[in-house]
């Protein structure tokens, strides 16, 4: 599957993974060296993998309440905002657009 990043400069660069392996997108994330601090290691608990989704968020599913308890609790959160924790890597998240947040990461 293949999708685009926007780093916190603005740089965008399309990134395909493997959808059948079950990684996180805040795992591949880590793999494509952006700087994703992951804390918690993607227990929803952290936050550090703030994004925001600026294209393709109907097709990534809903938030659960304890993503939602997360990202309502950051100094700074968008309509579209998720945790890349949360999103797994699957078909649905192709031409998808995600920008990085995490200015404290
Ligand atoms: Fe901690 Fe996603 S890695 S909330």
């Amino acid at each position: 599957v293949t999708f685009t990043v926007e780093d916190l400069e603005g740089n965008r660069q399309d990134i395909e993974a493997p959808d059948d392996m079950g990684l996180s997108l805040m795992e591949v994330l880590k793999a494509s060296e952006y700087p994703v601090l992951a804390t918690c290691g993607g227990m929803a608990l952290c936050a550090t993998c703030h994004i925001e989704v600026l294209a393709g968020k109907d097709s990534l599913g809903e938030a659960t309440d304890v993503e939602l308890d997360q990202l309502e609790a950051l100094p700074e959160f968008f309509p579209t905002s998720r945790l890349a924790c949360q999103i797994r890597i699957s078909e649905e998240l192709e031409g998808a657009v995600i920008k990085l947040r995490g200015e404290d990461n």
